[in-house]
């Protein structure tokens, strides 16, 4: 009876909706802020994670999809469609479950986690891989929502925005404030678009006394943010941020210019890098464009960027079980044993 509500009942006033919409929820929101020690020790500064993989579908996006679903029921449509690097799909194909609505997903071929493309299939998506990348997949769908009766819900829908921004809210209702610094991976950039309304909203009315510096963080094979132009046929391991012309791109400029804050890259190196370290050293398993916010927030500190003492938030967007070949990569083979304890014993180093 105490369950946590969902994101639309528990920030109704501050999101538009009405008593007449319908509430099309899997209860996302209210993840775990976790604190973060080795990341803390590390920077001199009190780190926290904002675990987004908590979500119902293991992804932030399940944050804009609740509302995007609801509106597009409220408005009578009975089909929808996104483009994906995965974990739009992932939620666009759960929530129309829960609606009772046809989804329809395009994502680049063979670029999407397996995890990921597994949802949409159990879900009952409708799933067209294209010959191209996300950029591709975008332009795709817009122009299907153009012309055919089918609603987008990719965060160029600006309900998805209002529905992200609540992770913002419930960082401020944790912390009593906002905090110095905020660290997010970018991509299609509508989620540093997203916490910096949520940000800007709490400050206008009083909840929080400041804003954050807004930090974002590309991949390298991926930065037309940080290059200033759009990356024709943009690469990285972290297939969720693999983006070159990114849609709320102008959003993502203001946020970093109105926050004092920046957007620089890091290599696919450092984001397996900080990926390894949450797992190993945080006990916190995101899938790889997650980890980017911490690779940047490390690379930041190398440089001398962060001076101690700070509260920061770093956003860790998707659950590592999306992708798993990461984890795997690289490691050993678990050896095999027979029922046997002495020699388990002897295998584990107890003996
Ligand atoms: N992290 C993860 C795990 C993502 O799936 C995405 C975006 C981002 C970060 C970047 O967020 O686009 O708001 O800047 N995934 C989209 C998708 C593109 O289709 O699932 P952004």
């Amino acid at each position: 009876t105490h369950q946590w509500r969902g994101i639309i009942e528990e920030y109704r006033d501050r999101l538009p909706v009405s008593d007449t919409t319908p509430v099309v929820t899997l209860r996302e929101g209210g993840t775990p802020l976790v604190p973060a020690q080795v990341l803390s020790e590390r920077t001199g500064c009190e780190v926290h994670l904002k675990v987004e993989g908590a979500n119902p579908t293991g992804s932030f996006k399940d944050r804009g999809m609740t509302m995007a679903i609801s509106k597009a029921k409220e408005e009578g449509a009975k089909a929808v469609i996104c483009a994906s690097t995965g974990n739009t799909s992932a939620s666009a194909a759960a929530y129309a479950v829960r609606a009772g609505m046809v989804s329809a997903v395009l994502v680049p071929q063979g670029k999407i986690a397996l995890g990921k493309m597994g949802q949409a299939l159990v879900h009952g998506a409708k799933i067209l891989q294209v010959d191209g990348n996300f950029d591709d997949c975008l332009t795709l769908a817009r122009g299907l929502s153009e012309n055919y009766p089918v609603a987008l819900v990719n965060s160029v829908n600006p309900v998805r925005i209002e529905g992200q921004k609540t992770a913002a809210f419930e960082i401020v209702d944790m912390l009593g404030d906002a905090p110095d610094i905020h660290v997010l991976p970018v991509g299609n950039a509508g989620n540093i678009t997203a916490y910096w309304k949520g940000y800007t909203e709490y400050a206008a009315d009083g909840v929080a006394t400041r804003t954050p510096r807004m930090w974002g963080f590309q991949a390298s094979g991926s930065a037309p943010i940080v290059r200033g132009e759009v990356v024709k046929d943009p690469s990285t391991i972290a297939t969720a941020i693999r983006i070159g012309n990114p849609a709320s791109w102008q959003y993502a400029l203001a946020a970093r210019d109105e926050s004092g804050g920046f957007i620089d890259e890091v290599t696919d190196r450092e984001i397996l890098r900080a990926y390894r370290l949450l797992a190993a050293q945080e006990g916190v398993f995101v899938e790889p464009a997650s980890a980017a916010s911490v690779a940047g927030l490390l690379k930041a500190a190398e440089q001398g960027k962060v001076d101690p003492g700070q509260r920061i938030v770093c956003t860790v967007t998707g659950n590592g079980l999306k992708d798993p070949d990461w984890a795997v990569a690289g490691a050993p083979q678990p050896v095999t044993v027979p029922v046997d304890a002495a020699t388990a014993a002897e295998r584990l180093g107890l003996a």
